[in-house]
């Protein structure tokens, strides 16, 4: 156990069976040691500073019907919203007030949001504050329209995979076909967007070697985001009754990622916040560097419900600022208010 620990450290690399018989037999000792060694790889690539990015959740309509997600089409329960261009435009300007440089416009499979719009809304961003950087989490579209999105001035693009294992991809998404999923990760790479892939943990009938392959599968994508966290089940879904994702097991993933991807982005996720008081806080410890407050107007924040009990959904932008950073502080970060693109991006220079 303790060779294959040291290999990963080294070498940022494991196979498949590797990272299973790990999964499979860590105990509390080794898992102390995996730990230590993705946070000195944080350390080495990234020091003790953690990126803020201010999270937008423009709309919560969405076409898809996933079998985990609380805004499926079929939740007919869901008060759905969409904000408009200027009300996001306004979100921004608040998130810039408060000091962000990344903002992320985040929702479901929203076609009312066309091209024209979308561009519209990034060109007006870039134009009203130059110095940022727009991320754009909105699923799949085709190729011509990632492409002018991207030339509108979008510079990243989170498109999780949610599991690279086809057969359990195929169960929970219905409306969705698996090899599209992974072509349109592959399209906006070859675009130039930094890209952001990831999954959850803890789905149902989720074994060790589904996540092995997920692990690998970024391993391969090396993607420059890697987004984390654990399957919360939803009550209004068909996987209500269903156990969920762990704050451990998502640490343990989270610790894999930072060691096979060592120069990669990773959030500590607003769902190992609700799983626990304190899940951001150990996420960072063990190599998470990015985290995401909420900027939605709080009118709207309960509405956008991917999972249950979801946190900071009564706060303002200027108090999850605050909240974060004190988070980020105590867990012995510092704040960078950067844009913070990825080490990757950095060193092959595109656009940044
Ligand atoms: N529990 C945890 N994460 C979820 N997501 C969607 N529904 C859930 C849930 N019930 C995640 C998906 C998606 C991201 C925006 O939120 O991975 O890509
Ligand atoms: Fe929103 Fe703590 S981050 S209240």
């Amino acid at each position: 156990m303790l060779d294959l620990l040291d290999k990963l450290y080294e070498q940022n690399y494991l196979t498949k069976e590797e990272i299973v018989y790990i999964l499979k037999n860590l105990d509390d000792a080794h898992k102390k040691i995996l730990f230590d060694y993705s946070h000195s790889t944080r350390l080495k690539y990234y020091g003790n500073k953690v990126f803020m990015r201010g999270l937008i959740e423009f709309s919560n309509i969405c076409k898809q019907d996933c079998l985990y997600c609380g805004i499926r089409a079929s939740n007919r329960k869901v008060d759905r919203y969409r904000l408009t261009p200027d009300e996001i435009i306004e979100c921004c300007r608040e998130g810039y007030r408060l000091g962000y440089r990344t903002f992320v416009l985040q929702s479901g499979e929203d076609f009312w949001y066309t091209e024209e719009i979308l561009t519209g809304i990034i060109r007006k961003i870039k134009e009203l504050f130059p110095d940022v950087a727009i991320t754009l989490s909105i699923g799949e579209r085709s190729e011509e329209v990632y492409r002018n999105l991207f030339e509108a001035g979008a510079d990243r693009f989170l498109l999780r995979h949610e599991t690279a294992s086809r057969h359990l991809y195929e169960k929970l998404h219905p409306t969705m076909n698996f090899d599209n999923r992974i072509n349109c990760l592959k399209t906006l790479k070859k675009i130039g967007y930094q890209v952001g892939a990831g999954f959850m943990v803890g789905l149902p009938e989720q074994t060790a070697e589904d996540l092995a392959g997920d692990l690998c599968f970024l391993k391969e994508l090396e993607p420059d985001m890697i987004g984390i966290g654990p399957f919360i089940p939803h009550r209004e879904t068909p996987l209500k009754g269903s156990k969920g994702g762990t704050v451990e097991d998502t640490l343990v993933m989270l610790a894999f990622a930072r060691l096979l991807v060592p120069d990669c982005l990773l959030p500590a996720t607003t769902a190992m916040g609700t799983l626990h008081p304190k899940g951001r806080e150990l996420a960072l410890k063990v190599g998470a560097n990015v985290v995401m407050p909420n900027l939605s107007p709080t009118a709207v924040r309960a509405k956008y419900e991917l999972y249950e009990n979801k946190i900071c959904t009564g706060d303002e932008a200027a108090h999850c600022r605050q909240c974060i950073e004190r988070r980020i502080n105590s867990a012995g970060f510092e704040v960078d208010m950067g844009r913070g693109d990825s080490l990757k991006s950095r060193n092959s220079m595109q656009r940044v």
